[in-house]
């Protein structure tokens, strides 16, 4: 199968020297590309600033903000079978980006933002892509996990508490949720992300196979 695999954070420059941004490492999502190619898929990963080597035999390009990773996921998904999102996309944007660095004096003590689009959403119009996105929570998952399957019409929503020790941003292993839009929640104990990774990517060949 073809699989398109996002990770990392998006960068959303105010001036050539400030951006917004959150603490993805990109772990997670280079270890789904990990796994599926290693089960012998086809991987693109669209990465955004992240300092990691590229996976073997994955084909990869970077990005930086959510517009770009939207223009790319745009580009490479018409082929696809199956599209994981596991990047922490930026919500917002400043609604300008200034060309020079802006001086003290010329900045405001507010930031306008404005939204950016959702990665997933508009892919969901796309037909016969298995989606499957994550929902990095603090506090229980679970209940968001299953509105985000629902709302992003998702074949699966991989749920974790970013508060939780071992779990989340910049760790090598996590706690999830699994949770079908049919409403099962499947809780899987500490693994390391590479494990979390190949239970993904064995859901989405099941499900491929009209077994999920
Ligand atoms: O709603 P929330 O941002 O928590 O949903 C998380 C899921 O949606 C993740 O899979 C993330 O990659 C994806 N997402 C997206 N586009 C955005 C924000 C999040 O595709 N603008």
């Amino acid at each position: 199968m073809k699989f398109v695999v996002t990770a990392g954070p998006t960068r959303e420059f105010i001036d050539p020297v400030r951006f917004l941004s959150n603490p993805s490492t990109g772990r997670m999502g280079f270890a789904v590309a990990r796994a599926a190619r290693a089960a012998g898929h086809d991987v693109t990963l669209i990465a955004g600033p992240v300092s990691l080597k590229t996976p073997p035999g994955v084909m990869r390009i970077d990005v930086v903000s959510a517009r770009d990773m939207l223009r790319v996921v745009r580009t490479v998904i018409a082929r696809a079978d199956v599209l994981v999102m596991t990047a922490a996309v930026a919500d917002w944007r400043p609604a300008h980006c200034a060309s020079r660095k802006l001086k003290k004096m010329e900045m405001s003590d507010t930031l306008h933002l404005v939204r950016n689009p959702d990665i997933l959403k508009t892919i969901s119009r796309q037909r016969g892509i298995i989606r499957i996105g994550f929902a990095a929570e603090t506090g229980t998952p679970a209940a968001e996990a299953a509105r985000k399957c629902r709302e992003k019409g998702l074949a699966l929503v991989v749920g974790n508490d970013v508060t939780e020790p071992g779990s989340g941003f910049g760790t090598d292993t996590n706690r999830v949720t699994f949770v079908t839009p049919d409403g099962n929640v499947q809780r899987l104990p500490l693994m390391s992300k590479l494990a979390v990774a190949r239970r993904i990517v064995s859901f989405a060949e099941r499900r491929a196979k009209g077994k999920e």
